[in-house]
């Protein structure tokens, strides 16, 4: 039984148990879906000030929507569309203090005001995303940015595996 955490408070110690978590949630599991859809849940009660978490899966030459948490959201996102599509085509993090100023940015929530969306590459190729949103401007840092793609890389291994 899985029971919410009670974090610690200090940010880099929690986001490393954090990746501990997902390290551990996903170990001998080869569905993609099973693995994606706790690592949602798992960031959802872990994220303070989000409106939305969750996947896009690449398929077909889109993104497509995965396990999430949050409201109903676009189902598909072309390549380069979007904050989502701009991080497959440059395969680089997009941390985006105001969604407003980003050109292109499809608003599913009209809550969110700042977002963070991390390439997910399995052996050089295009896997998909973890997408978040926050109705807060600016809610996302450098740290955030740099344990966000520690959870991702955990994910790719068992992703891989
Ligand atoms: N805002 C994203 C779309 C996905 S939703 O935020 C869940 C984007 O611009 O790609």
């Amino acid at each position: 039984m899985f029971q919410s955490t009670a974090y610690s408070g200090q940010k880099e110690k929690d986001y490393q148990l954090l990746v501990k978590q997902v390290d551990a949630l996903s170990e001998g599991e080869h569905d993609h879906t099973a693995i994606l859809a706790n690592a949602s849940a798992l960031l959802n009660q872990f994220l303070t000030d989000v409106n939305w978490v969750g996947f896009y899966v690449w398929k077909e030459d889109e993104l497509v929507l995965g396990p999430f948490q949050g409201l109903p959201a676009c189902i598909r996102i072309g390549y380069g569309k979007g904050v989502c599509g701009t991080a497959i085509k440059e395969k680089a993090t997009q941390r985006i203090a105001d969604v407003h100023a980003f050109p292109g940015h499809i608003a599913c929530d009209g809550a969110t005001n700042s977002e963070i969306v991390v390439p997910i590459i399995l052996n050089e190729t295009i896997y998909g995303v973890l997408d978040i949103d926050s109705p807060n401007s600016d809610r996302f840092d450098e740290v955030d940015q740099t344990y966000l793609e520690q959870f991702v890389h955990v994910l790719e291994k068992h992703l891989a595996g």
